[in-house]
């Protein structure tokens, strides 16, 4: 009954296909007897057709759900009626407008998909973004029918004191066997995908906010009990985030409280449900001693997203799922603008395009890859992607770019008065940022319906005898499925020009706009184009795509004496990483291409190094990126073909000479930013170069090991404790067995802990790791209900590039054989874990052969979810 959905002959939703719905739900009134076993779910469902010429059948969605009763307008509705359907409920003949009343019977402990109503851990707990709603009870289950909700939650005293709904609680009380029961009911009328329930015994944190408006907010973080002390973050972060949507949007929070609950067990991040957020444990717990710098901010960022939400997907919805960048992109700019304006715009930025590098270029490249509007779909959770996400909040990004950040905030706040209490869609968004401004943003559109990443590429000339500085733009973009033929975009390319003593000279040239100004957006919105600046007294440097202006990739045709000067002297603190990278990924092709060991450190390479470890000035965090090589994932996407084995050595060999030129510095940085544990920013960036410094040592001089043992042993948080693990499990072939041993006594009553005890393991470049992996799947505390646990051992593995892409397909069989077990119990997570897979056209003949058989392998199982289903279907198309 509570199986997934898989049907044999998948169905694909065409955005084209919308049509408005012909019923709306004027109110829904829900019942719910609560229990882990059988829960029943009555419904009463005040329907009104849209159009009187209208006499079609209803079709209410509903999965997995055992029909009791139906009644229409309080009678027992004759069998020849209705009709259930795969999927759907139909009424044959329904009245213009009426009560329907459904009692529904669901089983939320074999509810393993979690998606719906699921119990785990003693909480009932729901998810119902996307589809989940119509496991619960028959439903217009889509998100532009909004209808106000009334609950009353009933369930058994003892082990589920507490009982949570949307909105407002209106009443409870006590009744027979034990029971009680608590009304909620929420004056905004939403789309059912923001319903939400939870019960279980779970402590409460309050605090409060005062709007700027003058009411007072209750703030409610719902944790169970031995949390109470762990979320102190996760409230201040909401507090900010209130302060901050008032300050930057004007907007204020709307019900008199606000409730986020954390638990364990959980598909994604988290979820924006209407005053009654449902969070993935991981983002709301962190004490110093089990939680990391990188914890906290993701806190921060995820609180912040969801409560953004409210606003920008709650007060405003979605028209259709195709729409869902219109809340998800807009929601990630806003939390990623956010965390800009809490702590360090530059290094947020970076941390922001290298998510975006690592997870949405490739996807672009690949067979998944999909406009961040999409055309069609077979399953929805499918497109919660980083297209979707971080493209999606890139195109906003560069919307706020050529509008500036007033007009952009005109816009917004049409935006809100047009649509507020409505379902929309992405022109609805572009069409109010035009009514504000004035501004054409018709090109725009063309971001969100094509995929792919372009190339831009960039050639300057300078003409001494003219002093002109002419610059050529040329963009390109590879096909993608479907898309066979790309158009150009346009893509604004923020930019200055230093002068060879390194100033930023004044851009001068036709389209003169206010005079002598340093930094300049120019708009390629063609294929190619060329500008010309003026009394250009040097051979200027220039600094393009500042702020990676645009999510491209940039060409510049630049040697590294080129970004040598950008790495010294630019003051585009990303344009600066930028060109430090790339002298380093340079150093790392080069050694791949000569199939030796990056062993010696180029000179321009050495010297920017140098400089950055002699600046004792500089933001330690900033430092820290300027000197952390980039990833070799990163470095495998500039490859035709990816070269596992030879970029591993080349990194690995490049960190040691790294090491051993510098020890030194290294030596003295770790031993000077060692302080006393704190939580603020200035803090955290110390331990994080602390940790790099370690990490460089320790790579060219083995001696390091004991000090590093000896860190793990003393250290006075989970930043540097984990720094110290990560660093001794993954050493090539040191044997650590009594630390892992340790680390797992010491945090086995910290699940957030043992996931990353798990992910460590599993993400060890060691030969041994595969082996692990299968030992660990047996291991008392691996679990394959929980997906926290799941995406630690098996996506840690997926993401682990040599012993994953081992040339013997071992890592390819293995992780499609625990795919394959997993799709039988939350086909959302597996088919997650196949995108790996997914990416095989990537690498060389063998391997290509060796996952597409993987694929192929899966692609042949028996009862195979939609959702798997999908991404092996476009994987091997
Ligand atoms: N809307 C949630 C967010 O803020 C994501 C929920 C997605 N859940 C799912 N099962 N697809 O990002
Ligand atoms: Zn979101």
């Amino acid at each position: 009954m509570i199986a997934p959905a898989r049907s044999p002959a998948p169905l694909v939703i065409h955005r084209e296909d919308y049509r408005p719905p012909r019923f709306v739900v004027d109110a829904v009134d829900l019942d719910i007897q609560l229990d882990p076993e059988l829960t029943q779910v009555r419904a009463r469902l005040h329907l009104r057709r849209q159009s009187e010429a209208d006499d079609q059948p209803l079709r209410l969605c509903g999965e997995g759900l055992a029909l009791l009763e139906i009644r229409q307008d309080g009678q027992t509705l004759p069998k020849d009626q209705y009709r259930l359907e795969e999927g759907a409920l139909l009424l044959l003949h329904p009245p213009r407008d009426f009560v329907l009343e459904t009692l529904v019977q669901i089983r939320p402990i074999a509810n393993t998909a979690l998606s719906g109503l699921y119990f785990a851990n003693g909480h009932f707990i729901t998810q119902c973004e996307a589809e989940g709603f119509r496991r619960i009870t028959y439903y217009l289950d889509r998100p532009d029918v909004l209808a106000r909700f009334g609950v009353t939650l009933h369930a058994e005293q003892g082990p589920h004191p507490v009982l949570l709904a949307n909105g407002n609680r209106i009443a409870a009380g006590q009744e027979a066997h034990g029971r009680h029961w608590v009304r909620w009911e929420d004056p905004f009328p939403k789309p059912c995908y923001l319903f939400a329930l939870v019960a279980g015994d779970l402590g409460c944190v309050r605090d409060h906010f005062r709007t700027a408006s003058g009411r007072e907010v209750a703030l409610e973080i719902y944790v169970e009990a031995h949390h109470l002390d762990a979320c102190a973050q996760a409230m201040d972060a909401l507090q900010r985030a209130m302060a901050w949507d008032e300050r930057v949007y004007g907007r204020e929070y709307d019900l008199d409280r606000y409730m986020i609950v954390a638990t364990d067990t959980f598909n994604m991040g988290a979820m924006e449900n209407k005053g009654l957020n449902i969070f993935n444990s991981k983002y709301v717990l962190a004490r110093p001693e089990t939680a990391t710098d990188t914890d906290y901010q993701g806190i921060e960022s995820v609180i912040a997203h969801e409560y953004f939400h409210n606003w920008t997907g709650n007060r405003v919805t979605l028209r259709d799922w195709f729409q869902l960048s219109l809340k998800e992109g807009l929601t990630v700019f806003r939390d990623q603008e956010f965390s800009a304006d809490e702590n360090s715009r530059g290094v947020q930025r970076i941390g922001d395009v290298r998510r975006l590098r690592a997870a949405q270029f490739p996807e672009d490249a690949g067979p998944l890859a999909h406009p961040v509007r999409p055309d069609a779909y077979i399953e929805i959770n499918n497109f919660y992607t980083a297209t979707v996400y971080e493209k999606g909040a890139e195109v906003v990004r560069m919307i706020h770019t050529v509008l500036g950040a007033a007009a952009f905030r005109q816009g917004m706040d049409l935006y809100f008065a047009r649509h507020d209490g409505q379902a929309v869609t992405i022109e609805d968004f572009l069409a109010a940022m035009e009514g504000a401004t004035g501004r054409d943003l018709a090109a725009f559109r063309l971001w969100y319906s094509q995929a792919g990443t372009p190339v831009v590429h960039a050639a300057g000339r300078y003409d001494p005898a003219q002093r002109r500085y002419s610059l050529t733009l040329r963009q390109e973009a590879a096909p993608t499925p479907g898309q066979p033929e790309k158009r150009p975009l346009p893509i604004p390319v923020r930019m200055a020009l230093f002068s060879p003593a390194g100033q930023a000279m004044p851009l001068r040239g036709q389209e003169e706009d206010g005079a002598g100004d340093r930094e300049r957006i120019l708009m390629l919105d063609t294929a190619e184009q060329t500008w010309i600046f003026t009394e250009v007294s040097e051979p200027p440097i220039p600094s393009l795509l500042r702020g990676f202006s645009a999510p491209v990739r940039l060409e510049m045709g630049f040697g590294d004496a080129q970004r040598a000067f950008l790495a010294s002297h630019d003051d585009d603190p990303f344009n600066r990483w930028e060109a430090m990278q790339g002298l380093a990924l340079q150093a790392l092709l080069a050694a791949i291409d000569q199939s030796h060991g990056a062993g010696v450190l180029p000179e321009l390479l050495h010297g920017a190094l140098a400089a950055v470890l002699s600046d004792a000035q500089m933001d330690p965090a900033y430092r820290a990126e300027l000197l952390t090589l980039p990833s070799e994932d990163y470095v495998g996407e500039q490859m035709a073909v990816i070269d596992v084995e030879g970029i591993h050595c080349a990194r690995e060999a490049l960190r040691r000479a790294m090491g051993s030129a510098f020890g030194e510095q290294w030596a003295a940085d770790y031993e000077s930013l060692a302080f006393p544990y704190s939580r603020d920013g200035v803090s955290s960036g110390r331990r994080r170069l602390r940790n790099l410094a370690l990490a460089y040592l320790l790579a060219s001089d083995a001696s390091y090991l004991d000090r590093t043992r000896q860190q793990y042993r003393q250290a006075d948080n989970m930043t540097d404790h984990l720094a110290a693990f990560s660093l001794l499990v993954h050493q090539p072939d040191a044997d650590v067995s009594d630390i892992l041993a340790d680390f797992y006594q010491r945090w086995q009553q910290h699940p957030l802990v043992i996931d990353k005890w798990f992910a460590i393991q599993a993400s060890a470049p060691r030969p041994d790791t595969l082996a692990k992996a299968q030992a660990l799947l047996q291991h008392p505390a691996f679990d394959w209900r929980t997906p926290n646990r799941v995406r630690a051992l098996l996506g840690s593995l997926g993401a682990n590039a040599t012993v994953f892409h081992a040339a013997d397909g071992s890592g390819y069989a293995f992780l499609a054989a625990q795919i394959r077990h997993l799709d039988e119990l939350n086909p959302q997570i597996a088919a997650r874990l196949a995108t790996p897979l997914s990416r095989w056209q990537r690498y060389d003949a063998q391997r290509q052969g060796l996952m597409r058989q993987a694929l192929e392998d899966l692609a042949g199982k028996a009862n195979l979810s939609r959702d798997l289903g999908e991404v092996l279907e476009k994987s091997l198309k």
